[in-house]
């Protein structure tokens, strides 16, 4: 028999805090539906007392969600968890995510605190949340890196305190399989208490190793890991969730351990989250990746036709991934369009059905097929972005070899019509210098990459650009059938978010 674990996802906290990860509150309270459904068993929805912004974010979250726990983030200080209580007591099931650093390096070179001083303020911390919810989870930060005697005493205190979860960092994804396993089990064995808790672990994966050293955990006897959508996170990232998910399904002989999670919402949720950021999944990315399923070579197609476990170990339809075939044409109706959407995973309002049904009507005037791409481009372009504090009106552009690259464009800023004529090297630099120059910024252009949604010369163009502007970076995207559309498209959007990320300032360091 299988035992239950739990998943706690940390997209929306230490994966939004990871560079070009950042999302508007609409963004994330979407991803965080999108998580619910998906069967997490816990949302953390991100460090209210970082900043209003994300206070208010995770406010709105935890009054959305239907079934997932909502965990809020604290560092272990008495304003801190009133703000983490403030922002999540309206949610189901909150629980207050209270954490302190406790190795060596950390606790001397960072908090400049001795031991007996982590454990008071470790004692005080979840003391205060046990003053608001049963549900109090503590994390000992760079724990890998700890006097695993020291750290069984952190732990100690906080279950004594009221922990209900104590979680084991690899906080610079320093560990190895075997060693972290040995940590476990260590564990297990010398907090007297640490039946009265569950062990979590969540690992970063500097050097590649996040999942293993998740699986290694489990098999000693963790049961909760904390993962993110894509492995998004700090520097090389978190565990990925979809990976941990699928290699504990197809390796349940071994694992012996079931959690919450609908496999077959698994690429939905990445997707949506590779939109909503504009960071393209790398073709390669176990699981959810463009080539995962993918068979180019002569013999293994040949086996793959006899009897696809040849070489599948796992299915497309395992993973909610859709045969990526027409979806829709000009004749499709208001009701098939609602049908992909919610295949795809995407239950929308019905005016958000609406404006997304028009948006098909007239891409499907200039493009005889809509692929699934398609479709999730639109819904994104349409319903999921960020307030436009910048808006493209109208663009005209010229270019070709006997011809000044000009581009002639209206905008909205701030709510006011502006408009002008720019030229460029190139068309997309004449549109990009004609925007900068109507929004009065001028970033630098970090990266620009354009790709073909799907097939076809009336592919939609979709386009990534990277934005600089001091410390600030904001990745955005944009498609359309034309590529300068897209350019321009992409660009504002970048400069939405650079402007957002200006309004929401993130006032404390984690
Ligand atoms: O990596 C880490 O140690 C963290 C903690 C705050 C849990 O993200
Ligand atoms: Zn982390």
């Amino acid at each position: 028999m299988s035992e239950r674990m739990y998943i706690f996802d940390t997209t929306l906290r230490d994966g939004e805090q990871s560079p070009g990860a950042s999302m508007n509150q609409q963004e994330k309270r979407r991803l965080a539906r999108q998580l619910d459904q998906l069967g997490v068993d816990v949302i953390e929805a991100g460090f209210p007392a970082s900043s209003q912004g994300e206070f208010e974010s995770v406010r709105e979250i935890s009054s959305v969600i239907e079934k997932a726990q909502v965990a809020a983030l604290s560092r272990c200080s008495n304003p801190d968890i009133d703000r983490a209580w403030e922002a999540i007591k309206e949610a189901r099931r909150p629980r207050i995510h209270t954490f302190l650093a406790t190795s060596n390096i950390h606790m001397q070179h960072k908090l400049n605190m001795t031991r007996e001083q982590v454990l008071e303020a470790v004692a005080n911390a979840v003391t205060r949340a046990a003053g608001y919810t049963e549900n109090i989870e503590f994390s000992a930060e760079d724990a890998s890196r700890s006097d695993w005697d020291f750290l069984a005493r952190v732990l100690e205190t906080a279950i004594g305190c009221g922990a209900t979860t104590v979680n084991i960092p690899d906080t610079v994804g320093y560990t190895q399989p075997q060693e972290f396993s040995e940590l476990i089990l260590y564990l297990k064995k010398q907090v007297k208490n640490i039946d009265q808790a569950v062990i979590s672990v969540h690992c970063h994966n500097d050097l590649g190793l996040a999942v293993a050293n998740t699986l290694a955990a489990l098999d000693a006897g963790a049961r909760q890991a904390e993962v993110t959508l894509n492995g998004i996170g700090e520097r090389a990232g978190n565990a990925a969730l979809e990976e941990v998910i699928m290699a504990l399904k197809v390796r349940e002989d071994i694992h012996r351990l079931q959690t919450g999670v609908d496999s077959e919402q698994l690429y939905p949720a990445c997707r949506l989250l590779s939109m909503i950021i504009g960071q393209p999944i790398s073709a390669y990315k176990a699981i959810v990746g463009g080539n995962a399923f993918a068979h180019e070579a002569g013999i293994h197609q040949h086996g793959m036709i006899q009897n696809k476990q040849t070489y599948e170990i796992m299915t497309p339809d395992s993973i909610g991934r859709p045969p990526s075939e027409m979806v829709m044409g000009k004749h499709s109706g208001r009701h098939a369009c609602q049908q992909r959407l919610e295949q795809l995973g995407y239950r929308l309002e019905p005016e958000q059905l609406d404006i997304v049904f028009a948006a098909v009507k007239k891409l499907a005037d200039i493009k005889k097929q809509i692929f699934v791409e398609d479709l999730e481009a639109l819904v994104l372009e349409e319903v999921f972005r960020i307030p436009d504090k910048y808006k493209l009106l109208y663009l005209s552009s010229l270019s070709g070899n006997m011809a000044i690259p000009t581009a002639t464009l209206k905008m909205v800023v701030d709510g006011q019509e502006k408009q002008l004529s720019e030229f460029g090297v190139g068309p997309i630099d004449a549109v990009f210098n004609g925007i900068s120059k109507i929004v009065d910024r001028s970033p630098e252009l970090a990266n620009f990459s354009i790709t073909g949604i799907t097939g076809g010369t009336d592919a939609q163009g979709e386009v990534t650009v990277k934005l600089e502007e001091g410390e600030r970076t904001a990745v955005g995207r944009g498609s359309d059938p034309d590529i300068i559309v897209a350019s321009a498209k992409a660009y504002i959007n970048a400069l939405n978010r650079l402007a957002k990320r200006e309004e929401e300032k993130i006032c404390v360091e984690l």
